[in-house]
């Protein structure tokens, strides 16, 4: 895999105009981005065909969680769109993680189903109101496992999660990381973040990254300092 396709910029922007405007500041920086519930929300599919139709990879972040065959036809939908990546929440059961990852996989474009575990807005606490057992990491390993059985290609971690994944799980699937931030800069509202070299080191594969990109003067170079230290980390592990 290409450094460059490890970095996933999150556009996290309320309309096209603005995706637009931070797709082209970023140029040849980065490849992949990431689209939410708010762009697409208000702009739509069209915000997905046009940077598909502009070379970029699109990883549709809409966290399906439903019945089966309506997840199954909301990949299918997505796989037509062209993405690359798309996201389903573990927590949907084996048999809609199993009907989604056939549906991706039956698709011509065959994108990567990634499975969210527990949300990292929850805490201990938030599970037991929940009804859940065990604690937030006991439950992250339990979905994760049966996100893998079920065939997804990965899971969305942070860099704590990923390397008890790493652990438990082996080596055989992506990990999607949030929360990443260079060395120095802010946190914004995560109230955890790590350095691209820590998230690699923890087991990661893919680095999403929003607000230093997209706030930074020059969203080309701050993309690319974030490339350069993956590779860095990357040539780092290799040698290791
Ligand atoms: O701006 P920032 O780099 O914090 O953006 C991180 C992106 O990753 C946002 O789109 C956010 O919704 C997403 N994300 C996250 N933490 C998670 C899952 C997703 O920050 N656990």
């Amino acid at each position: 895999m290409k450094v460059k396709d490890r970095l996933i910029v999150a556009l996290d922007v309320p309309g096209a105009t603005e995706a637009r405007q931070i797709v082209q500041a970023i140029g040849e920086a980065a490849a992949t981005y990431k689209i939410g519930k708010q762009l697409f929300t208000a702009e739509g599919p069209q915000v997905v065909r046009d940077l598909v139709a502009s070379g970029r990879k699109v990883f549709l972040d809409l966290k399906y969680h439903d019945i089966p065959n309506t997840v199954a036809g909301a990949v299918r939908s997505a796989a037509e769109l062209g993405v690359s990546m798309l996201t389903v929440h573990a927590s949907g059961g084996s048999k809609m993680l199993k009907t989604a990852t056939e549906a991706a996989s039956q698709s011509p474009s065959k994108p990567m189903v990634l499975a969210v575990t527990v949300l990292t807005s929850l805490s201990d606490s938030d599970l037991q109101e929940l009804g859940i057992a065990g604690n937030v990491l006991s439950q992250v390993l339990r979905l994760g496992a049966l996100a893998r059985a079920a065939g997804c290609g990965g899971l969305v971690a942070s860099a704590q999660e990923a390397r008890e994944l790493r652990k438990a799980l082996g080596e055989e699937f992506a990990i999607v990381t949030p929360g990443v931030r260079s060395a120095g800069a802010a946190a914004g509202d995560q109230a955890r973040v790590v350095t691209p070299k820590e998230a690699i080191a923890a087991g990661a594969t893919y680095l999403v990254v929003g607000r230093p990109i997209l706030e930074a003067p020059d969203p080309a170079k701050a993309a690319q300092q974030i490339a350069d230290e993956i590779a860095a980390a990357c040539q780092q592990e290799a040698t290791g």
